[in-house]
């Protein structure tokens, strides 16, 4: 079993037309809410949450990637600090269900659909060779 990744860049700021959580940046406000729904929404340890700093698309905050071996990597960017979690908490369980990543388009939730920037293919095993 290949279990999925989420990264998401805990230093994207809150977008001007959603109000902060103090001094905590918007990113960081998505990852506390993820970390709640995958609890509710994914069975214990389904989903590795990897905080990371800034992927270099700060201007289209916020922003996450979804991957796993094998299967469809997914990116992400102009999530809602404050909104999005409980579709992209769903949208990975979707994602862990299937062998190759393709969550059916009709499944998936507005918010994901909108959000979507780039759908990439899976490495191939001798590229994932190559890699370690
Ligand atoms: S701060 Fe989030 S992508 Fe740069």
């Amino acid at each position: 079993m290949t279990q999925p990744t989420l990264f998401v860049c805990a230093l994207c700021k809150f977008p001007a037309a959603e109000s902060g959580a103090g001094d905590t940046p918007g990113g960081q406000h998505l990852i506390d809410q993820l970390t709640d729904c995958l609890q509710a929404e994914t069975s214990q340890g389904e989903i590795t949450l990897q905080p990371v700093r800034c992927m270099a698309a700060c201007d289209r905050a916020c922003n996450a990637a979804l991957s796993a071996p094998g299967k469809l990597t997914f990116i992400f960017n102009g999530l809602s600090p404050s909104q999005s979690a409980p579709d992209l908490a769903e949208f990975c369980r979707q994602y862990a269900a299937t062998a190759n990543g393709k969550v059916p388009y009709g499944l998936r939730s507005p918010a994901i659909k909108q959000s979507t920037a780039y759908v990439l293919p899976p490495l191939s095993v001798e590229e994932m060779a190559v890699a370690r």
